[in-house]
């Protein structure tokens, strides 16, 4: 297993050139959603909706405000990771009526759960909220990008987007949602030569300290 991840690591790269003629099966797909949806957020509270943008028009109108970056349009699926424009006692309720659910109990036996979640929507500052919405999408994007090395699908995550813009065009504020982050998937072209550049990290000794 350590070999396979650490392969899968290596291996993967941020995809700049996709082959617009290969697409991710069904199974992959079901598979890399899986990884968003089951992404760990704090106090469960999941303050995400992921929008899979398969339109081309769509996508070519995301890629006028993305810098024109090609892999806007030639990836297979374009994820775009949002997050809600109110993290209110609404989205919390609905987030414990759903555990509540899950897992057999009433909502009233988790009302401690409820006012300690309250307590941080409530007296956080909402510059504060978005920052710890956006926390917890970069974590479902990291399980994204795993999964789809391991799968053997390229990715390349794209912060480089005007998000007024990719809002006003997916319509995004009727919907109560703000663009995070874009995730395009696919398959890379021979003639990526982003494929075969070095990794550049920093060694171990500078990353890493042992408290022991
Ligand atoms: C949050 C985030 C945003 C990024 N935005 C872009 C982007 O807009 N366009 C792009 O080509 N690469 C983008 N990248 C790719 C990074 O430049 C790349 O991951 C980094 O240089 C490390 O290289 P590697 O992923 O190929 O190992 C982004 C990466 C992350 C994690």
């Amino acid at each position: 297993m350590e070999d396979t991840l650490l392969k899968a690591l290596n291996g993967r790269y941020a995809t700049k050139q996709f082959d617009p003629t290969k697409k991710i099966s069904q199974g992959s797909l079901n598979t890399l959603l899986e990884s968003l949806r089951l992404s760990p957020s704090s106090m469960g509270v999941q303050p995400w909706k992921f929008l899979v943008v398969t339109n081309s028009e769509v996508r070519k109108q995301i890629q006028e405000v993305s810098h024109h970056q090609p892999q806007v349009v030639d990836a297979s699926h374009l994820i775009v990771l949002t997050r809600p424009l109110h993290i209110d006692a609404a989205h919390v309720d609905r987030h414990l009526a759903n555990t509540a659910h899950i897992r057999g109990v009433t909502v009233e036996s988790m009302s401690e759960y409820r006012s300690m979640i309250m307590r941080l929507v409530q007296t956080a500052p909402p510059e504060g909220l978005i920052g710890w919405a956006n926390a917890q999408i970069y974590i479902a994007l990291g399980f994204l990008l795993e999964a789809a090395a391991l799968l053997g699908v390229d990715a390349c995550p794209m912060e480089g987007f005007d998000k007024q813009k990719l809002d006003d065009v997916l319509k995004l504020p009727e919907k109560g949602l703000a663009s995070v982050v874009l995730c395009a998937l696919g398959y890379r072209t021979d003639a990526d030569k982003y494929a075969k550049v070095k990794k550049s990290r920093f060694v171990k000794e500078e990353v890493f300290e042992f408290i022991a």
